[in-house]
C-alpha cells in the first residue's frame, strides 16, 4: 500500500453516469487488478475503485455515479489534488491463460482494461456487457488489445442478452477467464465454469485489512476483499444463496 497525492488531469463523462478520471503524479508498482482507495473532502470513508490503467506517472479510473461520493467526484476539476491509497489488493494472475477470456459486466469493465492491455500479446477474447446502448463505452479502446464482443440486455447494441448467454451461445475458445461485474453474473459464471478468476467488489471500511468489513465466504474461511482480494480463484468463492 502506498499513500500518494495525485492531481486530477482529466475527469469527463463517457456516458450519462460513467466517468473517466486520470490522476497524475509519482505512483509506480501497480499490477492489473489492484485498486485505489481515494479520500474525498468531507467524506469520512474512502471510496475504492479498480485501476483501469496506470504507469509510473498516472492512474486512470472508470467510475459510475451511484451515490454522494461519486457524484462529488464528477465536480473535481483539473488541478485538484487527491489523497490516494494505491497498489491495494492482489491483482490478477496473468500467467494462467494461454487463450484468455475477459468478461466484464457494467462497471466491472474497469479493472479489465489494464488486464487486456497486459494480455495484448495473447489477443484475448473480451466480452463486455451493458444494460443498453447508452451505457456502451470503451469499445474502441478495448479493441486495441483483443477481440471485443458487446452485449446489451435490451439488444440495442450488439448481442441481445447478457454476457453469459452470449458465452453459452457462441463457441469462444478459451482456457482461462478473468471476470468482474455484478455478483449474480459472477455466481452464474462459476456455475458454468470455475477455471478462472473473479474480481469482487464489497462494501469497504478501512480498505487495507484492518476492519474485516469487506469479508466474503470462501472454501478456506472468511477472506478480506481488500487484502486477500479483490481477485479470487473462481473455485474458491462461496456465494450466498440469495445472490
Ligand atoms: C475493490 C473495489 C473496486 C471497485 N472498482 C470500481 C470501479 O472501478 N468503478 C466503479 O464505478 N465502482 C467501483 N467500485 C464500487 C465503488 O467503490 C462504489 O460505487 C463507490 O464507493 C460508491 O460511492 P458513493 O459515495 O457514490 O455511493 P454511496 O452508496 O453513497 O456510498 C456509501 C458508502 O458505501 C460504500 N459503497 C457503496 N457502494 C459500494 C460498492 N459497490 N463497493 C464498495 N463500497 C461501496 C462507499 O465506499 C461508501 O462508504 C469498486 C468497489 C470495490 C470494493
Ligand atoms: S475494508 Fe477493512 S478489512 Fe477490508
Amino acid at each position: 500500500m502506498k499513500n500518494v497525492f495525485l492531481t486530477v488531469k482529466e475527469n469527463r463523462p463517457l456516458t450519462n453516469d460513467f466517468y473517466k478520471m486520470v490522476l497524475e503524479g509519482e505512483c509506480s508498482g501497480h499490477t492489473a487488478g489492484m485498486f485505489v482507495n481515494i479520500k474525498l473532502q468531507d467524506f469520512t470513508l474512502r471510496r475504492p475503485f479498480g485501476i483501469a490503467d496506470a504507469d509510473n506517472h498516472s492512474i486512470t479510473l472508470l467510475y459510475k455515479v451511484v451515490g454522494l461520493g461519486t457524484k462529488y467526484m464528477t465536480t473535481l476539476q483539473n488541478g485538484v489534488i487527491i489523497d490516494v491509497l494505491t497498489c491495494l489488493g492482489n491483482g490478477f494472475n496473468l500467467g494462467k491463460a494461454s487463450k484468455p477470456l475477459l468478461i466484464g459486466g457494467g462497471t466491472g469493465i474497469a479493472p479489465l482494461f489494464k488486464l487486456a492491455k497486459e494480455l495484448k500479446s495473447k489477443y484475448p477474447n473480451i466480452i463486455l456487457g451493458f444494460r443498453t446502448h447508452e451505457d456502451v463505452c470503451m469499445i474502441h479502446e478495448f479493441s486495441e488489445f483483443g477481440n471485443v464482443h458487446v452485449t446489451t440486455d435490451d439488444g440495442s447494441y450488439g448481442y441481445k442478452g447478457n454476457v453469459l448467454s452470449y458465452l453459452k451461445s457462441t463457441g469462444i475458445v478459451y482456457d482461462y477467464y478473468y471476470a468482474c461485474g455484478p455478483l449474480v453474473m459472477l455466481k452464474n459464471l462459476t456455475s458454468i465454469d470455475k477455471n478462472g478468476e473473479l474480481s469482487l467488489e464489497s462494501r469497504m471500511g478501512c480498505g487495507f485489512g484492518a476492519c474485516m468489513g469487506c469479508s466474503i465466504k470462501t472454501k478456506s474461511g472468511y477472506k478480506r476483499v481488500c487484502k486477500e482480494g479483490p481477485v479470487f480463484n473462481a473455485s474458491e468463492v462461496i456465494f450466498d444463496e440469495q445472490t
